[in-house]
């Protein structure tokens, strides 16, 4: 059990870059192989050989599992969600290679939102009423008949942009066109739900499971909106903080009673071998938690604030999840808290501007309990780091209270430099507000 384990990474993110810090913590990590090399954090951890020399395409299927097979890959991390849907877990998983996320039928769970919904009505787990539609021309006239307001949601992935919140009937029509007229996210909109709106503050739960265990990991709360107070557009999130002062162990009981244990006992019933993580976006309503979304991969930028606190071993905690042996293991974590905070590029969640020299995240990362993730950053030729996306950087800090955490992660934040740099600077302060 001790010999050294080689880990193929996939992804390329400040969730992924976070999740490659951690599990190089791990004693038993023996080589790292990542998919995207041109993130400079990634490949620091790395080193310069170690990037998956076959293209991440499923025509490539025998390519890719020879080399897992040479470099004696015995463990496979999914980052993000849309290989896990396209069913990389599947091809790759072997004998003697295990894989931490699930097969292509599990992630339907966050790929295909109106099979979701029809898992959790068959299993009386708390969500939105909501109806699926297939025509057009019937959402329209569902949508008019109807006073209510409503949640608008392409069926499949389209990149935490496939969600309308309508302000008006007009606006609600709009998205019904753009969805499955236009077609703004492909064949994701051939289906879309529509959902009945819920009021509350969101809170993100994720667990891992192993398709029968459930280990129930930190919360986390994430900024979804661009501007400060939660206006404007919706972003994949400008920052996050771990954990959520708002689930305390009474409600994370209700929520693994009513939410988490159903959701892996329907998945089990269905025939599905799941293991990896769950992650459930939650809203806290008046009624008690209620599902919002699945997810079959680690939040970003939640992972980026909840790996720091992380007390175990990152590789050995996969591995258990991924060889069904998840009951066997103890998952603890640093008292405090993190805060995390998004640096992006003007322009985001549209087209964000590129190539910007990057100053000071040495200085940054040099201050005590800080770290900072790379998402959307890339070295130019002469070796300086640019950015290269719309989150650029995340910069998280730890603290032995919230207040702490965020008052050093925005220190670290200011610290660094470039032009067009949007920086939220309300991350966590009505959290940081309630507690004192
Ligand atoms: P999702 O990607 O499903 O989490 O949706 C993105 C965001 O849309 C969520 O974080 C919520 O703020 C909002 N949202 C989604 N579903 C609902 C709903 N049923 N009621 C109110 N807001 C929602
Ligand atoms: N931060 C939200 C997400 O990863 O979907």
């Amino acid at each position: 059990m001790s010999d050294s384990i080689n880990v193929l990474l996939v992804g390329g993110g400040g969730r992924e870059h976070a999740l490659a810090w951690k599990l190089a913590q791990s004693p038993r990590l023996g080589d790292l192989w990542i998919t995207h090399p041109t993130n400079p954090g990634l490949a620091a951890i790395a080193g310069p050989d170690r990037t998956l020399p076959v293209p991440l395409d499923l025509r490539e299927k025998r390519r890719l599992v020879h080399f897992c097979e040479k470099k004696n890959i015995a463990l496979v991390v999914f980052g993000p969600e849309d290989p896990l849907a396209a069913g990389f877990a599947d091809v790759l998983a072997a004998p003697g290679r295990a894989v931490f996320g699930p097969g292509a039928d599990g992630a339907r769970l966050e790929a295909d939102k109106a099979w979701a919904k029809h898992l959790m009505r068959t299993a009386s787990i708390p969500t939105a009423e909501a109806r699926t539609f297939k025509d057009p021309d019937a959402a329209r006239a569902y949508i008019e008949s109807r006073e209510v307001s409503h949640v608008i949601k392409a069926s499949g992935l389209a990149r935490g942009k496939g969600v309308i919140v309508p302000d008006s009937i007009d606006e609600a029509l709009d998205a019904i066109d753009r969805i499955m007229v236009e077609r703004a996210f492909g064949s994701a909109g051939d289906t879309i739900i529509i959902e009945e709106r819920l009021d509350g503050p969101e809170v993100s739960v994720f667990a891992l499971t192993d398709g029968r265990a459930i280990t129930i990991l930190e919360t986390c709360q994430d900024h979804k909106r661009l501007g400060e107070g939660d206006t404007g557009p919706n972003t994949g999130g400008m920052g996050a903080f771990c954990p959520s002062p708002l689930v305390d162990a009474q409600l994370m009981q209700t929520i693994e009673r009513e939410i988490l244990v159903p959701t892996v006992d329907a998945l089990r019933r269905d025939g599905i071998d799941y293991r990896g993580v769950l992650y459930l976006g939650l809203m806290l309503t008046h009624a008690g938690p209620k599902v919002l979304e699945y997810n079959v991969r680690f939040g970003d930028p939640e992972c980026q604030a909840l790996m720091p606190r992380l007390d175990a071993d990152l590789l050995e905690i996969m591995l258990a999840t991924a060889h069904r042996r998840l009951a066997d293991i103890d998952v603890a974590w640093k008292p405090g808290a993190t805060c995390c905070v998004v640096l992006a590029a003007e322009g985001y969640p549209g087209t964000p501007r590129k190539g910007d020299p990057i100053e000071g995240i040495d200085t940054a990362e040099a201050m005590e309990n800080v770290h900072v993730f790379h998402a959307g950053t890339i070295r130019d030729k002469a070796g300086r780091i640019v950015t290269n996306g719309g989150r650029v950087l995340s910069v998280v800090a730890c603290g032995g209270d919230l207040a702490e955490a965020r008052e050093t992660a925005y220190r670290a934040a200011d610290l660094i430099r470039f032009e067009g740099k949007v920086v939220r600077r309300d991350i966590a302060s009505a959290a940081v507000a309630a507690a004192t």
